[in-house]
């Protein structure tokens, strides 16, 4: 018998069995198409600054500029007249003005002056991307097959968000350089990684698909062998999380915590973008619901603070991608959640609109039994509480 077949509830197989086929990792290449879907590139207040921002996206670069309406405006940042680098370039006007002749691009993408020329050629048009512009942040909508967003397939408002209720965001970004970005989404299903990445504790945990949404619902406790620098730091804090794909990309979070006898409501964006098909850009931020008697200022540091603490669990997610191996076939147990159900899902966005099928979209539903895995846990928690090892997460 090894160790751990000895745990209640283990199944021990012999492990001298030869009968049993060594499993192989199988890998496709990741898709080489960028996923159908509004990207979040960012918040509104960064970006219209009055300076072109540059975007590496898409497997190509472009610029991101505010009108004198305060419009944001998004095109290929590579001028068609000799591929200047618009994002170099100016906002004269309305305009983007190239840095290397002065050429003027509006944000429909027509060429509006060429101020040493006659004339501007009459068709001279770049590509200007479709854009929303929605709770304090910029999306554009990508679509391989160049159709435009289809009505029922947008970001929803997020309700408080803009009002004296709520805090404004607290944002941040990390580039991860190697990765594909749907080792990110695969998060959605994966509870136990909650417990030993990210060392929260789940108690339930449930999945729902449907159409161009995925929702990961999970309540869980802090584990009280682990330290951590963020509100959980009490250690009877519950937390329900809701937690929502917008398409391939842009995830919402509602989240209430129970910590030191009060109701926290935070919103959490998590979307990424990419930059290639093994690279990306992760963005995430909070904002929090002020509580009665807590300033502004006090009210902002918690949503900072709040950042600081989801920010240390995706550098822990990081480190995962950047050492694993990408695998198409992951060998489950029945705790593991239906990975395969959300690559189905995934894949839609990968396809051409035509090609999308029933079981990618038809309504899902997977509540996985926490049993075994609280009971289990909750020993290993104790043992390490008894024996003294207790681990800062900060440290890790
Ligand atoms: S390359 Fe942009 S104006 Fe010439
Ligand atoms: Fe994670």
């Amino acid at each position: 018998m090894t160790e751990l077949s000895t745990r209640p509830g283990s199944e021990s197989h012999d492990a001298t069995d030869e009968t049993i086929e060594v499993r192989t990792i199988e890998a496709a290449a990741a898709p080489s198409r960028f996923a159908r879907g509004w990207h979040c590139l960012g918040l509104t207040r960064d970006l219209a600054d009055g300076k072109p921002h540059q975007i590496d996206v898409f497997g190509t670069s472009l610029v991101v500029f505010a009108d004198s309406t305060g419009k944001l405006n998004v095109l290929d940042a590579y001028c068609r007249h000799m591929g200047g680098n618009l994002a170099h370039g100016t906002v004269k006007g309305d305009s983007i003005a190239c840095p290397f002749h002065d050429w003027r691009w509006n944000g429909k993408g027509r060429c509006t002056d060429i101020p040493y020329a006659r004339r501007v050629p009459p068709l001279a048009r770049t590509k200007a991307w479709t854009t929303l512009e929605r709770n304090g942040q910029l999306y554009v909508w990508n679509d391989p097959e160049g159709n435009p967003p289809p009505e029922d397939v947008t970001i929803p408002h997020i309700e408080g968000y803009g009002t004296d209720e709520w805090t404004d965001w607290s944002w941040k970004s990390i580039r991860i350089k190697g990765s594909h970005c749907r080792e990110i989404v695969d998060n959605v299903v994966d509870m136990a990684h909650f417990f030993y990445v990210h060392y929260s504790f789940p108690r339930y945990f449930k999945n729902v698909f449907e159409g161009h949404t995925a929702t990961q619902y999970m309540r869980s406790t802090g584990r009280e062998d682990v330290i951590v620098g963020t509100n959980y730091d009490d250690p009877n804090a519950e937390l329900a999380s809701e937690a929502t794909y917008f398409g391939p990309s842009y995830m919402i979070d509602w989240l209430e915590s129970q910590a030191n006898g009060m109701t926290i409501n935070t919103v959490l964006i998590n979307c990424h973008y990419p930059v290639s098909n093994n690279e990306f850009v992760l963005q995430y931020g909070a904002i929090v619901k002020k509580l009665p008697g807590m300033t502004d200022e006090q009210s902002e540091a918690m949503a900072e603070q709040f950042a600081e603490g989801v920010k240390l669990g995706f550098e822990q997610d990081v480190d995962i991608w950047k050492n694993k191996a990408p695998i198409d076939n992951p060998l489950l147990s029945e705790e593991d959640g239906p990975v395969y159900q959300l690559r189905r899902w995934y894949k839609q966005f990968y396809v051409d609109a035509a090609d999308v099928a029933d079981d990618m979209t038809n309504r899902f539903e997977f509540e996985i039994d926490t049993t075994r895995a609280v009971a289990n846990w909750r020993k290993e928690v104790d043992d390490n509480l008894a024996a003294g090892r207790t681990i800062t997460s900060t440290e890790v």
